[in-house]
């Protein structure tokens, strides 16, 4: 079977290594791919906007599958554009994808059907959004609509605040298009769990849990990036919040978007609060998360291609998810100066010390592969992940391991899985 994934970042190096141990794959493409997704992928120089292209390739190659790992190209449309040309492929369509897509439609969605969430009110218009901000408490949590690299969200203290928020989304639009439309959201307190699901339009089944650390800085501080690191399971996410999820949260999303004439078919990532009030969905995504699926993959028993070929054919109720009974870390290095400005096109070293060891893993996200070796080329550089038999020893492998590898000016959250101490 010929797999091609379209994607770049550390997910899709994730994705790749669990297709690559299916006995059922021949070989791999990726589209644009990375220096690390380059060993063990046929890497191909096509964007993930270039739909046409992706659709060319797909044809002449003669792929049997196309894994769509990013959520820009899930939202624009591109399983549309492949299925219309006959390739079958894994994530949600145009219509679907846009419970990411657009974060008022999202919050619409959940209030139609009793979904747990926080109370919020959707706005066109930046005066009226001032003037119901007027009336209210604080904090208050302003998100733009549409996709903004997990950057579009600002949780604001005082009505001076918020009133410049409004302004930097709606009027200076520095999320551009994604603030045309924003959510004004009550802000809840309370643990976070990332909760990833296979679903095939009906059947949902989750994942093993996850949490992310999202600012750039030790102790939550500092400005949000894609995620800093991720710890799996959650210990948190007890079989009574589960229980409750399954009803409530996850099948009631997978019935909501079926009854709207919007099958859901892929990966809905569940980001959820764990409120004093019981658990409630801070957003939804359309695909795996990065650097969540860093450490749920690798604790995922069985094989990639038939989970998906589930999801794709309706079929997914006679699976059964298994993960393995440990846990893994994944510790993100980073340029020095992300998620602001940082420089690119530095020499990593020691990437050849993760070859053949068993429960370490390098997975690269912003590197290319030069003349002179692999060097950096995005923000995120690396995650370095690592599995233990529980989150401690998870915890110690993976900043065993962050000392393997070297770049100038790498750069590394310190307390990635500290919350598991309070467990
Ligand atoms: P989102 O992209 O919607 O997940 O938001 C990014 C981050 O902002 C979340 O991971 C939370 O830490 C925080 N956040 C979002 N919505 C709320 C809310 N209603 N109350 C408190 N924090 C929030
Ligand atoms: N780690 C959060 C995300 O992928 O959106």
């Amino acid at each position: 079977m010929k797999v091609l994934i379209v994607g770049s970042g550390g997910r899709e190096h994730a994705i790749a290594h669990s297709v690559a141990k299916s006995s059922r794959v021949d070989r791999i493409y990726c589209a644009p791919g990375n220096g690390g997704i380059a060993q063990i992928a046929e890497c191909v120089d096509i964007g993930v906007m270039e739909f046409e292209k992706l659709a060319g390739f797909a044809k002449e190659k003669e792929i049997d599958l196309c894994i769509v790992g990013m959520d820009d190209p899930l939202v624009g449309g591109l399983v549309d554009v492949l299925e219309g040309e006959g390739i079958r492929c894994f994530g949600p369509r145009a219509n679907a994808a846009v419970l990411e897509g657009s974060k008022a439609f999202a919050k619409d969605l959940m209030k139609k059907y009793g979904i747990p969430t926080a109370a919020y009110a959707n706005f066109e218009d930046p005066k009226e959004a001032v003037a119901y901000l007027k009336k209210g408490n604080f904090p208050v949590v302003l998100k733009a609509d549409g996709l903004a690299l997990g950057k579009g969200v600002l949780i604001c203290n005082t009505l001076e605040e918020a009133v410049e928020g409004v302004r930097i989304i709606m009027e200076d639009k520095q999320f551009g298009s994604a603030g045309n439309r924003m959510v004004i959201e009550e802000f809840m307190t309370g643990r976070e769990v990332s909760v990833l699901a296979f679903v095939d339009g009906k059947t949902v089944k989750t994942m093993t849990s996850a949490q992310d650390h999202k600012r750039a800085g030790d102790g939550d501080t500092g400005p949000n990036t894609g995620g800093m690191g991720t710890f799996s399971p959650s210990p948190f996410y007890t079989e009574e919040i589960h229980a409750f999820c399954q009803t409530h949260i996850y099948q009631a999303t997978v019935d909501a978007m079926a009854k709207e004439g919007r099958p859901f078919k892929g990966i809905i990532f569940f980001g959820l609060m764990l409120t004093p009030e019981g658990p409630r969905v801070l957003e939804y995504n359309a695909r795996f998360g990065d650097p969540e699926a860093q450490v749920v993959l690798v604790r995922m028993k069985n094989d990639l291609l038939d989970v998906m070929d589930a999801c794709i054919d309706g079929t997914l109720e006679h699976t059964q998810l298994e993960f393995e009974e440990n846990a893994a870390v994944c510790v993100v290095l980073a340029s020095g100066g992300y998620p602001l400005s940082y420089e690119k096109g530095k020499r990593i070293e020691g990437l050849e010390k993760f070859e053949h060891k068993e429960n370490y893993y390098c997975f690269h996200a912003g590197t290319k592969a030069t003349e002179e070796g692999i060097v950096t080329n995005g923000g995120r550089v690396l995650g370095i992940t690592a599995k233990g038999k529980d989150l401690k020893e998870a915890r110690t492998n993976a900043y065993e391991a962050v000392n393997w590898v070297n770049f100038e000016k790498k750069y590394m959250r310190r307390d990635i899985g500290k919350a598991i101490d309070e467990a």
